[in-house]
């Protein structure tokens, strides 16, 4: 038997779709393992959800390191130590340096909530609503040195009532988040994505 993927997670906040992806993994939709969650944040939901789901957690701080270069050479090792095959980003609210992409270049993923390239960076339901888009939604990407900016996997559309608030576009949004994101993981372990450039190809199952 082929030997299962291991991820590693990044996570700061909530934690649902860490959840979600865990989910998936357990009832067999991803034949993979989340082996290693890193989060900057200690009082993070996301930890407790570790705890429960008996997911080792470690705690960096920020704070301890000069430069964000430190805080992502320490990711790197822990990442590393625990075997690592892909890296998730889950509500990870740091920006990544050269150090932990080129890592794990190409295999580092990340959801965000809009139809990007549309609304990048902090707030984009708000940005969303501000801009009065009719459709929003969320993104799977991999992760390259920009914000938001690596090659598109997957994308879901929410669409935009009038009298959304931005709890209301962020809860539909996040149901949608909470589908696709262990979508494209499972296309990922199943060595089904092809980054061509900034084109992510889908390639046909295996055995078909
Ligand atoms: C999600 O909206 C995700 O798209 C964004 O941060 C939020 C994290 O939520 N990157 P959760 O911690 O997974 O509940």
């Amino acid at each position: 038997m082929e030997k299962k993927i291991r991820i590693g997670a990044l996570v700061s906040g909530r934690g649902t779709n860490l959840q979600a992806i865990v989910e998936a993994c357990r009832r067999g939709f991803i034949d993979a393992e989340v082996v290693q969650a890193i989060t900057n944040r200690a009082e993070a939901g996301a930890v407790d959800r570790c705890r429960k789901e008996g997911i080792p957690c470690l705690f960096i701080d920020h704070r301890n390191f000069p430069n964000r270069e430190g805080f992502d050479a320490e990711a790197v090792a822990a990442l590393r130590k625990a075997g690592t095959d892909l890296v998730v980003l889950a509500g990870f609210m740091r920006l990544l340096t050269p150090v932990l992409v080129r890592a794990f270049a190409g295999r580092i993923m990340n959801i965000h909530p809009s139809l990007l390239p549309a609304f990048p960076g902090l707030h984009p339901q708000k940005q969303a609503l501000d801009h009065g888009v009719r459709f929003s939604g969320c993104t799977v990407h991999f992760v390259d040195e920009g914000v938001d900016s690596g090659p598109i996997i997957l994308q879901a559309v929410v669409p935009v009532a009038d009298d959304d608030s931005v709890e209301s576009l962020q809860r539909r949004i996040l149901e949608q988040e909470h589908i696709i994101y262990p979508q494209a993981i499972r296309l990922f372990v199943q060595e089904r994505l092809a980054i061509e450039g900034r084109r992510v190809r889908i390639l046909p199952p295996k055995d078909s």
